[in-house]
């Protein structure tokens, strides 16, 4: 019930401010979180519950299938803010097996609105279809297809003017992508960081 939400807020709040007096006091003066988590809008995969972050801990962007459109003024805002004014180090690109987004864009059907939204999942299935192909069980191949595409989300931030103009700054930013599983609530780590030490676009001399 709408009401039990409310109710357990009220006991949330007691408990933390009985733990420490200046809890909120301290929170409501400052935001300073280290990571910023671009994921999925997908109820099952909230990213301060699975990562066992607090409140101040994470900036948080969520949108279907995590992607990372180019014009997307939304994302982009809180990127640059989060890059910018909070001078976060670490980017998060998390998806996950089973994403229904990812489901829908390879769906033969009309879906609507969506369609248009999740376009870019079937362009990297379209630059992955000699690999896709090969994988014969619908789900494995919709899973890979989820990796595929957080890699390709996370070469996409790093080729934002956002994150270029802030290596041409020499600013500190690393974009991770990982997958988290449904079925056993971990995350993995899919090595496909993107930093400006890694890939020699603006090396440290
Ligand atoms: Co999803």
């Amino acid at each position: 019930m709408l009401s039990d939400l409310l109710d357990h807020n009220k006991r949330w709040a007691a408990g933390r401010v009985a733990e420490d007096p200046d809890y909120f006091k301290r929170l409501a003066g400052l935001q300073q979180p280290d990571y910023l988590w671009i994921g999925c809008s997908d109820s099952r995969v909230p990213a301060n519950v699975i990562t066992g972050l607090e409140p101040g801990e994470v900036f948080v962007h969520r949108n279907v299938a995590n992607l990372v459109h180019r014009g997307d003024i939304n994302l982009l805002s809180v990127l640059e803010f989060a890059v910018e004014a909070l001078e976060i180090k670490h980017i998060i690109v998390c998806g996950h097996y089973g994403c229904g987004g990812i489901r829908a864009a390879m769906e033969d059907h009309r879906h609507g609105i969506i369609d248009h939204w999740l376009q870019p999942i079937r362009d990297v299935a379209d630059d992955a279809k000699s690999e896709l192909d090969t994988i014969r069980d619908d789900n494995a191949r919709l899973n890979r297809l989820c990796e595929l595409s957080i890699a390709a989300q996370v070469q996409g931030l790093s080729r934002t003017p956002i994150i270029q103009s802030a290596r041409k700054r020499r600013i500190e930013v690393h974009i991770h992508g990982w997958v988290y599983g449904l079925n056993d609530g971990l995350l993995r780590d899919l090595n496909c960081d993107h930093a400006d030490d890694k890939n020699g676009h603006h090396a440290h001399e």
